[in-house]
């Protein structure tokens, strides 16, 4: 029999971590939605979204009817954002008491719907609303034909809250809802669900059976065509990158779902597809159900992307079974995915390369934190957006890698993956098709150790594992305080000889003799992989890690470097490489790279390296940086031309 413990007196919590819990009941309310969404938490039990796309005016136009079990409430409050609404009707009857607000910074627009009248109790209630997009909408870009392979095309990217900015919504993860939808496009339509038949012209039909909420949505329309890549997998793009695309991504996608389904339980979405959109959508890959969203750059040639696809398949678990209730959790979705990415990349290529992968995310969070200019504010693990502040600018490494660097340390803490393991499998049962906060999170850990688990091949309790997570984990530090985590022990297995070589670099600009023995040749990299080539540019880049910033008061070193390696580095397909090469050469302040690198800007959109990239070029030849993104601003998304600008004060001087 299990006893129910309240929150005070016998929390399972050490007292320093039960004293910061909040007042509040879990799950913690959203504040980055204006809608009244708590009225309508466990009554949605169906949206349903009609929509139109017409590509002339770049415009949506559509119907979403949310159908509720019970009306508890005679106003209802939904999310918008530069739309227009047209009507209201509940129950067919139309409503006329309705406004829109005014603007509340990011947070968009209030809609107020008054005056809704008693429903039936039993049935379903309807409350549709006839809406536009409009050209200001941050949810979609629309590309003309000469963007294209010749046809014009949009995407959407609702996360975190631009949902409200294609259709009126409870713009919160903290619901969530089942979908039916039929879009009607001249061009093939790609949705979030599994498609269904469709008797009309131009009409595609949809349906999400199981409830997710309204970030998870998207949609695509363009000259789409698509190939097989597993057994429930296929990849959809533009005709020209068919065949490279099937290539990139054939095979390794089923054996990503199958290692995925033994770590935590079965894939339950039917199929998982993959759309490669056109160069200018801005991130990696989106994990939109049953159709990742993904950027052309992950087609290397060579495979050495397909980690973004593994990261994506874990969020068909983590994020979009088991959800963070508002982006103050936002690690519990990106935190637990990498960890996910990760085990499942061991459990293929072996636990080193997890570790090597490790690494390289650490990295990544130093960089982060350095060039963040609140640090104080957003490098804490758990954020408190409760100021209305933009997700998008609390958005950095720290969810992804302090929130794998959490789990990591639980992972080798309770003893490794054999202790760690039941607890996965435990989580995302508990709360598969909810959304929750950190402390519910905390409370399914330390109630796991305490009163599920068991000596091997016995019926006794073993309580070590929990007076390890009460006593032996800085709870504090990795939850609340900014600033780098506490460093694990990684496994450098696969880093030494890159570590190895960067010493050797290194001791070429601290000897002034020439006692030295080391003698580059392209032999020294010719066997690096590209996440090593990776390891190896940031490490060079890093004084943290034994490299250097200025790189330019060696030029004999870097002409060497550049004459012996130039050409196998620079011959990467791979843009992760490409960038951190570019950088290197930036640091270095070689002239010939910087209008390589405005080129370069020309043919990727992905922020993970445009940003960075303007920063790089703004820092060295500021006309150049402005010249150029003069000239590439219509080819970006407008999410990420406003954080170009923003970063590097571009176009608005
Ligand atoms: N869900 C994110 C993308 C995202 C986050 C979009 C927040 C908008 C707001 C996605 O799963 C992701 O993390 N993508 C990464 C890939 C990765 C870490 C392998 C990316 O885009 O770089
Ligand atoms: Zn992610």
């Amino acid at each position: 029999m299990s006893t129910l413990i309240t929150a005070k007196s016998t929390s399972l919590l050490p007292p320093s971590l039960e004293n910061k819990r909040p007042k509040e009941s879990s799950p913690t309310y959203d504040h980055s939605t204006l809608s009244n969404y708590k009225s309508v938490l466990g009554n949605l039990f169906n949206t349903d979204l009609q929509l139109s796309i017409n590509f002339d005016k770049k415009q949506i136009d559509g119907t979403v009817t949310f159908e509720l079990k019970s009306t508890n409430t005679n106003v209802y409050h939904l999310d918008t954002s530069y739309l227009d609404i047209h009507s209201i009707k509940y129950n067919n009857q139309q409503i006329n008491n309705w406004s829109i607000l005014d603007r509340v910074g990011a947070l968009g627009s209030r809609l107020v719907i008054k005056d809704i009248p008693e429903g039936n109790s039993a049935n379903s209630n309807k409350l549709s609303i006839d809406f536009s997009t409009t050209d200001k909408c941050t949810a979609l870009q629309w590309l003309d034909s000469n963007q294209t392979s010749g046809k014009p095309y949009v995407f959407s990217q609702l996360e975190a809250i631009h949902a409200r900015s294609l259709f009126p919504c409870f713009d919160t993860p903290s619901v969530k809802s089942k979908y039916t939808c039929t879009i009607k496009s001249p061009l093939p339509v790609v949705f979030s669900g599994i498609e269904k038949e469709s008797h009309e012209k131009d009409v595609y039909a949809f349906e999400q059976t199981v409830p997710i909420p309204s970030y998870l949505i998207g949609i695509a329309s363009g000259n789409l065509v698509s190939a097989d890549i597993g057994p429930r997998s296929k990849v959809y793009t533009e005709p020209f990158r068919l065949k490279d695309a099937q290539w990139e991504f054939d095979g390794d996608v089923e054996r990503f779902i199958e290692t995925a389904e033994q770590l935590i339980f079965k894939y339950e979405w039917g199929s998982y597809n993959v759309l490669i959109n056109p160069q200018s959508y801005p991130y990696g890959g989106m994990e939109s159900p049953n159709m990742t969203f993904a950027t052309p750059t992950l087609i290397a040639y060579d495979k050495s992307n397909v980690d973004v696809i593994a990261h994506e398949l874990a969020h068909s678990w983590a994020g979009n079974l088991v959800t963070n209730c508002s982006w103050d959790h936002f690690f519990l979705n990106e935190g637990w995915t990498v960890y996910l990415e990760r085990r499942i990349l061991g459990a293929i290529h072996g636990d080193p390369a997890r570790h090597f992968s490790a690494l390289i995310g650490w990295n990544d969070l130093e960089n982060s934190i350095n060039a963040m200019s609140n640090p104080e504010r957003f490098s804490k693990l758990v954020q408190d957006l409760s100021d209305g502040c933009d997700p998008d600018e609390a958005f950095s490494s720290v969810p992804y890698e302090k929130g794998f660097n959490l789990l990591f340390h639980l992972e080798t803490k309770l003893g490794g993956t054999e202790v760690f393991d039941p607890f996965i499998k435990h989580y995302f049962s508990t709360f598969s098709k909810k959304s929750l906060d950190t402390w519910q999170f905390l409370d399914c850990l330390f109630d796991f150790y305490h009163s599920n688990y068991y000596y091997k091949n016995s019926k006794e309790r073993d309580y070590t594992k929990y007076e390890i997570l009460r006593n032996e984990v800085d709870w504090e530090t990795w939850l609340f305080k900014a600033g780098m985590p506490p460093k694990p022990i990684f496994n450098t297995e696969l880093a030494d000889s890159v570590y190895d070589l960067v010493h050797k670099w290194k001791s070429l600009v601290s000897k002034t003799d020439n006692t030295n023995s080391f003698t580059p040749s392209p032999g020294d990299i010719k066997n690096f992989n590209s996440n090593q080539l990776v390891l190896f540019l940031d490490t060079l880049c890093n004084p943290k890690e034994g490299g250097l910033h200025n790189w330019y008061e060696y030029s004999e070193v870097v002409e060497k470097f550049l004459s012996v390696y130039g050409k196998l580095i620079g011959g990467s397909r791979n843009a992760e490489v490409i960038f951190r090469f570019f950088r290197f050469q930036v640091y270095s302040h070689n002239k010939e790279s910087y209008l390589k690198l405005s080129d370069w800007l020309g043919t990727v959109g992905r922020m993970k390296f445009v940003r960075p990239g303007y920063r790089l070029l703004n820092m060295v030849d500021r006309s150049l940086a402005l010249e150029t993104f003069k000239k590439y601003e219509y080819t970006y998304h407008p999410i990420c031309a406003t954080l170009v600008k923003q970063d590097s004060g571009i176009g608005n001087k």
